[in-house]
C-alpha cells in the first residue's frame, strides 16, 4: 500500500477516534485509536527513512497512552497528552515541500480564467512588486467540484515562481495534532514569515480548507481556537501596506461550509468549474496523447458525450479504455506481440459504465455560491 494512502487511512481513524473520544463513546474511540496506531506503525515499518517517522512514533506513543487511559478509567474526560518536542519546527517538516511538485500550468487543461487570475494575484507581484504600489491580495480561494484541478493549480503556482511551498491538508491539522492544532497554525505562519524575511516568497496551500472550521464545535479539542488562530494569522498577512510575499491559497469543494469571516479574508475567490466541451476535448487530447488510438476515435465526439464529467473522470476513462485493450491482449494473445489500437467502441463501452462522479445538485449549489461570493 502506498504512503499517501496509508497516511490517509491513519488520519481517518485518528479523526474518528478523536470525535468518538470527545463524544464519550470510548469503545469506538479505542477501536479507532488502535487502527490509527496500526496504520502509523505500518508506515514506520515500510518507510523507515521518511522524515515524518519521528513524528509518527510520537503520535503512536500518545495514542497508546490514551488507549491505556481509556481502558483503565473508562470515563475520564479527554485530556490530550502534550507531545514531547512540541516546540520544534521539525513538526512542520511534513508540510514543507522542499522538492516542489513538477506540474506546470501547461499540464493543466483549460482553466484559463483561473490561471490568469492567479498570475495577476501572485506571479506578477512576486516578479515586479514595484508595479503594485497599492499592494496585492494575499488570500486566494479555489472552489469547485472534486477532480477539476484545484490541487493541480496550487501545485503549479509553486512551480511558476521560485517560492517556498507549504502544503497543508486541513483535515490533517485537525486530527493529527489533536489539541495542539492552533499552536501549529501559529507556528506555520511564524515559519512562513521567517522564510519570507530571508528573501523568498512563501506560498501556503491549504487543501480542504473547510475542514479547518471543524465538524465539531466543542472547545475541548481546540477546533474553535484553531479557526480563530487562523483568522488572526490571515489578518496579520492582510495588514495594510506591508510588502511581504506570503500567500495563502485555500481549496475547497464545500465553500458553503466556510463562514463569512473566512470568506472575507480570501479576497480572490476563483470558481474551478466542471470542464466545458472545449476543455473536455483538451482533456481527452492530454490523456490519450500516449495511447495508441485507431483512426475511428473521434475525440470531439467524446467531448460531446461527456457532459458532466470532471477532469479526473476523463482521466479515469482514458485509463480504463487502455486497461480494456491490455486485458483483452493478455487474455487472447497471452501477452505475445502487440495490443490492438484503441477504438471508438472501446470508449463507448467504458462510458456506459463510467458515469460522471459529481452530483448535479452539488454543481447547482456551487454555481449559486459562485454567483454570490465569487470574486476574481
Ligand atoms: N484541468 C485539468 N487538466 C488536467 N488534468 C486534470 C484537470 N482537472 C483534473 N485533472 C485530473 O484529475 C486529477 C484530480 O485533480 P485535482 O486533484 O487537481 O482535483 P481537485 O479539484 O483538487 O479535486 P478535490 O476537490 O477532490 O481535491 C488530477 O490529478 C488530474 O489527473
Ligand atoms: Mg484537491
Amino acid at each position: 500500500m502506498a504512503f499517501p494512502h496509508l497516511k490517509e487511512m491513519a488520519t481517518r481513524y485518528a479523526k474518528a477516534a478523536v470525535v468518538a473520544d470527545k463524544e464519550g463513546d470510548y469503545e469506538t474511540a479505542i477501536k479507532n485509536y488502535k487502527k490509527a496506531v496500526e496504520m502509523l506503525n505500518k508506515i514506520i515499518k515500510l518507510y523507515p527513512d521518511s522524515p515524518v517517522v519521528p513524528i509518527y512514533r510520537d503520535m503512536v506513543k500518545n495514542y497508546l497512552k490514551r488507549i491505556k487511559q481509556l481502558e483503565e478509567k473508562g470515563s475520564e474526560p479527554i485530556a490530550f497528552a502534550k507531545r514531547g518536542n512540541g516546540d520544534s519546527d521539525s513538526d512542520l517538516d511534513d508540510m514543507l515541500l522542499t522538492k516542489k511538485p513538477s506540474i506546470r500550468f501547461e499540464d493543466i487543461a483549460d482553466l484559463e480564467h483561473a490561471k490568469k487570475a492567479i498570475r495577476e494575484a501572485i506571479i506578477y507581484p512576486i516578479k515586479r512588486p514595484d508595479l503594485f504600489p497599492l499592494g496585492w491580495p494575499r488570500g486566494i480561494l479555489l472552489f469547485g467540484p472534486p477532480g477539476c484541478g484545484k490541487t493541480m493549480l496550487a501545485a503549479a503556482v509553486a512551480n511558476e515562481v521560485d517560492a517556498i511551498y507549504f502544503e497543508v491538508d486541513a483535515s490533517n491539522i485537525m486530527s493529527k495534532w489533536l489539541g495542539e492544532a492552533e499552536k501549529k497554525v501559529a507556528r506555520l505562519f511564524k515559519v512562513a514569515r521567517e522564510k519570507n524575511r530571508e528573501g523568498k516568497p512563501v506560498i501556503i496551500f491549504i487543501d480542504e480548507l473547510d475542514a479547518l472550521l471543524g465538524v465539531y464545535s466543542s472547545e475541548v479539542g481546540g477546533e474553535v481556537r484553531v479557526r480563530n488562530q487562523f483568522l488572526k494569522e490571515m489578518d496579520g498577512l492582510l495588514d495594510k501596506d506591508s510588502k511581504h510575499h506570503i500567500y495563502v491559497i485555500g481549496a475547497t469543494n464545500k465553500p458553503w461550509k466556510l463562514d463569512d469571516a473566512f470568506v472575507r479574508r480570501f479576497n480572490k475567490r476563483i470558481y474551478i468549474p466542471l470542464p466545458n466541451k472545449e476543455a473536455r476535448l483538451q482533456l481527452f487530447r492530454l490523456y490519450t496523447k500516449s495511447l495508441k488510438l485507431s483512426d475511428d476515435v473521434d475525440l470531439d465526439k467524446l467531448a460531446e458525450l461527456t457532459e458532466g464529467y470532471s477532469g479526473s473522470d476523463i482521466r479515469d476513462v482514458a485509463v480504463e479504455v487502455q486497461n480494456r485493450v491490455i486485458r483483452e491482449f493478455f487474455e487472447k494473445m497471452g501477452g505475445e506481440g502487440e495490443p490492438r489500437p484503441i477504438t471508438m467502441n472501446d470508449f463507448i463501452e467504458v462510458l456506459k459504465v463510467r458515469r460522471p462522479s459529481v452530483d448535479v445538485l452539488i454543481i447547482k449549489r456551487l454555481e449559486d455560491w459562485a454567483k454570490r461570493f465569487g470574486a476574481l
